[in-house]
């Protein structure tokens, strides 16, 4: 069977979260269980750099206004399809802000377009391959089953949305309809429209075949207000299709026993070499290599990810003889704040702001303790790192985190099954508790040593969830069969 992937992120081509790290992992998960996935990605400035050895494979001398190819190539085990629009994804920045950290403002035609390719090659674009199933992802890609359901060749075909993350919804105005070549019939309240705009979001969650998001407990949480972000209602109208499958992780590209950007490899029999590595993150951030826990974050420093809780209890990490690490980047609020707290307390407090997959990787195999605290998180993949490293997750207990870790109570520690910390709900007080129990636990080494123990134990790889995946692949693509015949 053909999956037709469309994604505006992948590993290890182009990332700025989690997103990336999923859609670059299921293609290879998902192989072993018959399904072969292309993934169709923009030919961002940096991507086009990676496949410079890229095949066109179709020309579209005015795809909504400019010339465009769209591009086949491999790169590190991915079948790409790579859409070189160089007036749309060819210039600064990330995939979705400028240079100055501002969205580009032509972002919703950027997106729009590569959704509507990918409808095409639903439709019937390359005269060698046509999916079975499209795969969507966010907003970015949500587009792609409306267009489907206007384009007589790929209607039958079945899509599959994931949302990875609720609070980017694609909303903008309605006058841009025409200028993304959809009629006026898409514009209607059980599709794109929403309070007077369209959002590419809703219209994705009314036209798939299915839709999915990336833990169970998220799945729960957005169907209500409180986390819903105004998409509860659409989500409400799609419950008979909408299920959670939690993340799972790369195993081989985050392996504490082969990673290469780790000064000392280790297993959890030999987890006495985290040492060299902690070191090694002491010096690397100029902390002192004095005795007390590390605490460290590797996250986007936003309001959804408490990057401003983590500003307000650095000092008290410090004060209590511990240390902070912190690399991420975001808004610049959280990082001059961040950064103020370093600057007073040398040696205790290290912040570096930035992008920096090999520096993640040493935090990771080097630290005591990854914080989280999150105020929601669909999934989460740092605590399921932190687990295979041997560091022990503080977490917020919110979506996929609270799934994912088990909190340290004394039921959970006797019954040698917990591998972090709890709170809830997500406050920089309710943060403080949570850090003095974890100073409490780390006195007591043999306490420590086996949550250390049962966290690496944890088994988070994609196996069980690419069954699920599979699963629903199968029965949404035997349902448009059916409906067919
Ligand atoms: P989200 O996608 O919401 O940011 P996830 O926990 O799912 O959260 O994924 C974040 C991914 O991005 C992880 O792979 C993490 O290691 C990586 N990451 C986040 N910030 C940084 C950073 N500053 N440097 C390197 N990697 C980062
Ligand atoms: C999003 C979410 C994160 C999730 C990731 C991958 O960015 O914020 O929780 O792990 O997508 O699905």
């Amino acid at each position: 069977m053909n999956v037709l992937s469309v994604t505006s992120e992948i590993f290890p081509l182009i990332k700025t979260g989690g997103l990336a790290d999923v859609t670059g992992a299921l293609p290879k998960v998902l192989a072993a269980r018959g399904y072969r996935t292309r993934s169709l990605i923009p030919g961002y400035t940096s991507v086009l750099a990676e496949v410079s050895d890229a095949r066109p494979v179709h020309f579209f001398p005015d795809l909504f206004g400019n010339p465009a190819w769209l591009l086949e190539a491999e790169c590190q085990g991915l079948d790409l399809l790579v859409l070189n629009a160089p007036a749309l994804y060819d210039r600064p920045g990330g995939p979705y802000v400028g240079e100055d950290g501002v969205d580009h403002p032509d972002n919703w035609k950027r997106f729009a377009v590569l959704s509507y390719v990918a409808s095409a090659v639903a439709g019937g674009l390359l005269p060698d391959w046509t999916p079975d199933l499209v795969h969507t992802h966010d907003w970015q890609t949500a587009l792609t089953s409306v267009y489907m359901r206007y384009s007589t060749n790929a209607r039958a075909i079945p899509s599959v949305l994931t949302i990875h993350n609720l609070a980017f919804q694609g909303q903008y105005s309605a006058g841009h309809l025409k200028d993304i070549g959809l009629p006026p019939e898409a514009l209607s309240i059980d599709c794109l429209e929403y309070y007077g705009d369209m959002s590419y979001l809703k219209g994705g969650i009314r036209t798939a075949s299915a839709i999915t998001t990336v833990s169970p407990t998220y799945a729960r949480e957005i169907v209500s207000p409180e986390l819903g972000m105004g998409m509860e209602g659409a989500l409400l109208s799609r419950l008979d299709t909408f299920t959670g499958i939690v993340n799972g992780i790369d195993s081989e590209i985050w392996d504490p026993a082969t990673d290469p950007y780790l000064p000392a490899r280790y297993d959890v029999r030999h987890i006495r070499n985290r040492s060299v590595n902690r070191a090694r993150l002491l010096e690397t951030f100029r902390l002192d290599a004095t005795a007390g826990p590390v605490f460290a974050a590797v996250t986007r420093l936003t309001w959804q990810k408490g990057g401003d809780m983590l500003a307000e209890v650095a000092e008290e990490i410090a004060a209590l003889g511990g240390k902070l690490i912190v690399l991420g980047k975001g808004s610049k609020d959280i990082e001059t704040q961040l950064l103020l707290a370093a600057g007073r307390h040398p040696g205790k407090i290290g912040v570096r702001i930035g992008y920096d997959e090999e520096t993640a990787h040493l935090v990771h195999g080097g630290t005591d303790i990854i914080i989280q605290p999150s105020r929601f998180e669909p999934c989460g993949l740092t605590q399921l790192y932190a687990l295979r490293y041997g560091a022990v997750p503080v977490v917020s207990r919110t979506g996929g985190l609270s799934e994912t870790i088990i909190d340290a109570n004394d039921a959970a520690m006797s019954a040698r099954v917990a591998t972090g910390f709890q709170f809830h709900p997500a406050t920089s007080d309710n943060l403080r508790l949570a850090i003095h129990r974890a100073f409490h636990a780390y006195r007591d080494p043999k306490k420590w040593a086996r949550l250390q123990n049962q966290g690496m134990k944890a088994n988070f790889s994609w196996e069980r969830s690419a069954e699920q995946y599979a699963e629903l692949y199968g029965k949404v693509i035997a349902k448009a069969q059916k409906a067919t015949a």
